[in-house]
């Protein structure tokens, strides 16, 4: 029983520090408005960056494409603001929104998946 317990620890441990590496490096271009890298969607407006997932929040497809400063899904038309809010259904919940960084230095963005 104490090597189940032992082993239950060690596996924990392990699970803890695979979510702490869960980072993507992206390269990032302040100039862009929108971009699609990845699974993700840098938004630069008014100053600020943002960082969405790139899945449809009605059936996860990847959005991939703008109408103006909308972001269109593929397929079946939801839009969503810059802001990541649904403006056009099916989709009615906002995009993830995820937490990122900005290394200026090297112009890349970190974002934790
Ligand atoms: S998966 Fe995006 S609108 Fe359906």
């Amino acid at each position: 029983m104490l090597a189940v317990g032992i082993l239950w620890d060690k596996l924990l441990k392990t699970e803890n520090q695979l979510a702490i590496q869960k980072q993507v490096s992206l390269p990032f271009n302040p100039n862009k408005t929108i971009s699609f890298q990845d699974d993700f969607i840098v938004v630069n407006k008014d100053g600020q960056t943002k960082v969405f997932s790139s899945h449809c929040t009605h059936l996860g497809c990847n959005i991939n494409k703008t109408e103006g400063d909308k972001l269109i899904c593929p397929c079946h038309g939801s839009a969503f603001n810059t802001d990541g809010n649904a403006i056009k259904g099916p989709a009615v919940r906002p995009l993830d929104s995820k937490s990122f960084s900005i290394d200026k230095a090297t112009s890349q963005i970190t974002v934790e998946v």
